[in-house]
């Protein structure tokens, strides 16, 4: 490093004037040869010894050391060293540090983990060595009690993982709520299974109307004490007689209008339907959506969500200046944006538009 830095000195002196004496060129020579040799012989050491993710020097470190010396290293906490590899480094004569492999120190590792019953392990890494992670996994129809990923971590001197395994469960769930009007399968069985299913079934009714059963007839145990859904209700459900003033029913005519019954409806020539031509009987005994009116008027155009059109169309606009569209952009993007508003997307729209206005010049 010396040796070079001398050279990059040298150049100049090369460049000499037409006017330099004779004499000059052996004053340079010499001033050159003690430039070159002086740095090497006042200093003959090694810098700092380097370091490494898995060991470092052992004791403190100097800023020099002279040539011959020895640097012990030793492995950082989590490594163990190879003993078939050498842990020092020499200060050599050319002033650099032996080589020293960086598989000197490997990482240690935590112990293997038994699989709990009813679980595997996943080795996310690969190995159980410091630093890496294990991942247990229960088998279907059983749940994780404890944690789910044990890390391989220091502890004191030496690696260990970062909990103990966790237990795996089975999965059960306690019967379902029993509703009115109904009853399921399974009744008086206390614990379910993971995936049993309890099915509801409206007992019959005791009136001249059934009940009809809303929502799922179906419950699976889908996890501990959880079923893939709430309850269904059985209930009598009775719209009204779908009427319509000048108009008629298109399809779905009956006595009676239960759960679920769907109606079309069209009105009388000439006339407008206000509504939906489509309407079902909902569990509340009303029609979902309501029974439309035919009127005189055509209805007024449908709401639609807040008009976004304007800030949607804006390339659009016909091609010949390319510029507009960039500069409507840029409005719309500031007007649009909320919160903290990030200067550099305006600056690149700016030279963007610098740039396409100098291609069409
Ligand atoms: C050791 O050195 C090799 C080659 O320079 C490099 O690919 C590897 O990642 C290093 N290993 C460690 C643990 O530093
Ligand atoms: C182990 O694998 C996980 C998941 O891929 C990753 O996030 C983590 O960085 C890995 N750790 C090591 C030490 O390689
Ligand atoms: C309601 O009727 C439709 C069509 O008739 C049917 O697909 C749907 O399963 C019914 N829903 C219920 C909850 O009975
Ligand atoms: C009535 O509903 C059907 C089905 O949704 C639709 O195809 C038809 O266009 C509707 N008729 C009128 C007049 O709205
Ligand atoms: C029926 O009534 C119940 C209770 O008033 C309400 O929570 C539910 O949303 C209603 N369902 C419909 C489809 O209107």
């Amino acid at each position: 490093m010396a040796a070079s830095s001398a050279l990059r000195k040298a150049p100049p002196h090369h460049c000499q004037g037409p006017s330099a004496s004779p004499a000059s060129p052996w004053v340079l020579w010499i001033l050159l040869l003690t430039l070159v040799f002086l740095p090497s012989t006042s200093s003959n050491t090694c810098g700092e010894p380097p370091t490494f993710e898995n060991m470092s020097p052992a004791g403190d470190m100097k800023s020099s050391y002279n040539v011959g010396e020895r640097v012990e290293y030793e492995c950082n906490p989590g490594y163990s060293h190879r003993p078939s590899l050498p842990k020092f480094i020499t200060c050599q004569e050319n002033q650099q540090w032996s080589q020293i492999s960086n598989d000197t120190c490997y990482k240690k590792s935590c112990p293997r983990q038994a699989e709990p019953s009813n679980s595997r392990v996943n080795v996310v890494n690969g190995s159980y060595e410091y630093g890496s992670q294990i991942e247990y996994v229960c088998n279907v129809g059983y749940h994780l009690i404890g944690e789910r990923i044990l890390y391989c971590q220091l502890s004191n001197s030496d690696v260990q993982w970062s909990g103990s395994p966790p237990k795996c469960e089975k999965i059960t769930c306690a019967s379902p709520p029993q509703i009115p009007n109904a009853e399921y399968s399974g009744v008086g069985t206390d614990s379910f299974e993971y995936n049993a299913v309890v099915i509801y079934t409206c007992i019959p009714g005791s009136g001249p109307d059934e009940f009809s059963l809303i929502g799922e007839s179906e419950l699976y145990c889908i996890g501990p004490g959880k079923w893939s859904s709430d309850p269904p209700k059985c209930k009598v459900v009775k719209c009204p007689i779908p009427t319509v003033t000048n108009g008629r029913l298109v399809s779905g005519s009956a006595t009676k209008y239960g759960y679920n019954k769907t109606v079309q409806l069209e009105c009388n020539p000439g006339l407008y339907l206000h509504g939906s031509n489509l309407s079902t009987c909902g569990e509340n005994s009303t029609w979902q959506p309501p029974i439309p009116s035919c009127l005189k008027e055509p209805p007024s155009p449908t709401k639609s969500p807040p008009n976004l059109r304007p800030s949607v169309s804006m390339p659009s606009g016909p091609a010949p200046s390319s510029a507009r569209p960039l500069i409507s952009r840029i409005f719309q993007y500031t007007s649009l944006f909320e919160g903290p508003f990030d200067l550099r997307d305006i600056l690149g729209w700016i030279v963007a538009l610098i740039i396409t206005m100098l291609g069409l010049s």
